[in-house]
């Protein structure tokens, strides 16, 4: 039996993810098929600052703002992620995210498929590693402003 038409369109997102590109079709189908799609409202909030994080989440359609402290901080579309500060640290999330301005749909894996999926290819790891440092000196430099 052929793949459906959604797993077959989750497929080619992931494969076209920076970080995710360095992953073989077998394993970039063992990502998807333990994510979960999950969809939110205009305006919505996806995680909130400082709550327990339980997911790693990678935006497939529209966007999302990342806010700290009420201030936006960042903009994300479709093939990148958030969710991994917390997943990484074990700690609160570091920023409220809100799908704006319009619906996000979202791949959302849990805190054990992150792992089983970065801990497959050091390319992964990197990736998200460097984008991680990117934040976390972005965050410190808009805090020493
Ligand atoms: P986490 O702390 O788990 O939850 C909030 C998320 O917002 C965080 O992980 C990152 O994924 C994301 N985030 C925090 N700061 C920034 C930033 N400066 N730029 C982009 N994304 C960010």
């Amino acid at each position: 039996m052929g793949d459906s038409p959604e797993l077959t369109q989750s497929l080619t997102m992931l494969a076209s993810v920076p970080m995710f590109s360095g992953l073989t079709k077998a394993q970039l189908r063992y990502v998807v098929q333990s994510a979960k799609e999950r969809s939110y409202r205009a305006g919505e909030a996806i995680v909130r600052q400082g709550e327990k994080g339980i997911g790693f989440y990678l935006v497939v359609e529209g966007t999302a703002q990342v806010e700290r402290g009420g201030k936006p901080v960042a903009t994300l579309g479709p093939g990148q992620f958030f969710g991994e500060m917390a997943l990484v640290e074990e700690q609160p999330r570091t920023a409220d995210v809100r799908a704006t301005p319009g619906p996000v749909r979202c791949l959302v894996l849990s805190s054990w498929d992150f792992w089983s999926a970065v801990g497959k290819e050091p390319e992964v790891l990197r990736t998200l590693f460097k984008e991680t440092v990117r934040r976390i000196r972005a965050n410190s430099a808009a805090l020493s402003e």
